[in-house]
């Protein structure tokens, strides 16, 4: 018997002040992008992040953009990025005019592979960008130690690591510069949005300088700079600092359901987990598992058959150097780790409403496909 129900892979939860902050900024009118929840929820998530500057902008991809231009990347400039990630963190070197370079992943924690990293140095890199792969943070210890020996800054992709904690930090408090996103389907959500922290004070500027058109702040309609229209609205602000209020719930119900995951499939050898090192707390945006060798099953057919069953999942991204716009084999080689887990891997369902019902059902439904 089908049973009918379904559960998607991701939906926002609004347990807080949501809907009265933002009729507060009907009530008012301020709705577009000045207003008190901008800088509410900027101090907010800076003091959450542990970083001295948080500056909100339109999304996770424009946060990537001006987090380089704020480094300095441009035309002739190369930037390492982990393959595996999201199309974003790519496309916002190619917005520089720069060359990205790819490095393959680590097989157990599915991040950037840092001795990979130290081997694509070159004169011309500018930056590295490290992606703190669904919510776990990356090795820093190595990729910064190799990034100081060639005094190369680093920018954390944290878009999917909303609180997610490396040896006592905060992820966006790792790098130099770091970057969030607020899409639909993250931790914590603005609809769409994006934040760049930083510790340091001429990069924030840089930062809040360009998200703005590159309007001199102390000069109307002076742009010394050409800039950009990146900045978020007060009504979506609202939505974030509703949410970030309630980051205890939010952060709190994910480890939950990633500890029922591995509780309804503990003992399952057919399943690969990204491996979590000591000192690390990740944020558990997707919980994904890899398919093993023992499953003889294809991934898109074991998705295809949870989706019969009512369960929407997703396929780990497609490596980047795979993608048409990047695809040449000449330069970038083949890296196989991303690739094989790319194939074989699938992002279950993870949001703050699952239950333990719903987590029993999908795990139940995954072995039934698999064995
Ligand atoms: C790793 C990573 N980087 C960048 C982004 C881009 O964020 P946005 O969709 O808010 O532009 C995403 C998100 O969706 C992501 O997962």
């Amino acid at each position: 018997m089908t049973e009918k129900r379904f559960i998607p892979v991701a939906a926002p939860v609004f347990a807080g002040n949501e809907k009265k902050y933002v009729m507060d900024c009907l009530e008012t009118t301020w709705i577009s992008s000045k207003g008190k929840y901008v800088t509410q929820f900027e101090e907010s998530f800076a003091a959450f992040c542990g970083v001295k500057h948080a500056m909100l902008c339109s999304s996770g991809t424009t946060a990537l953009h001006l987090g380089l231009l704020a480094l300095g990347v441009g035309p002739g400039d190369e930037v390492i990025l982990p393959t595996l990630t999201f199309v974003s963190t790519a496309n916002a070197v190619m917005y520089c005019g720069a060359t990205p370079v790819f490095v393959d992943s680590l097989p157990d924690t599915w991040n950037l592979d840092p001795a990979q990293l130290a081997a694509k140095i070159t004169p011309r890199t500018k930056a590295i960008i490290v992606v703190h792969l669904y919510g776990l943070p990356c090795d820093m210890d190595a990729v910064q130690a190799i990034a100081d020996a060639h005094h190369v800054p680093v920018l954390e992709d944290a878009a999917e690591a909303h609180g997610a904690v490396y040896q006592g930090q905060r992820a966006g408090a790792l790098g130099k510069v770091g970057m969030f996103s607020f899409y639909g389907n993250k931790t914590i959500t603005t609809g769409e949005g994006g934040m760049v922290t930083t510790g340091e004070d001429d990069l924030a500027e840089q930062v809040r300088l360009l998200r703005g058109q590159g309007q001199d702040p102390n000069r109307r309609y002076w742009f010394p700079v050409i800039g950009y229209n990146y900045r978020l609205t007060n009504i979506q602000a609202a939505i974030g600092l509703a949410q970030l209020e309630q980051a205890d719930f939010h952060l709190g119900a994910r480890r939950d359901v990633y500890r029922w995951y591995r509780e309804e499939l503990a003992g399952v050898d057919e399943l690969v987990w990204q491996t979590v090192a000591d000192g690390i707390e990740p944020t558990y945006w997707m919980v994904s598992v890899v398919l093993g060798d023992n499953v003889q099953m294809e991934r898109d057919a074991v998705m295809a058959a949870l989706r019969e069953r009512g369960i929407e999942t997703r396929p780990l991204f497609y490596p980047i150097h795979t993608l048409p716009p990047y695809h040449d084999p000449a330069r970038h080689g083949s890296l196989p780790v991303a690739e094989r887990l790319a194939a074989r891997g699938i992002n279950l369902p993870t949001w703050a409403g699952l239950t333990r019902d719903d987590v029993r059902y999908i795990s139940q439904s995954l072995l039934a496909c698999i064995r």
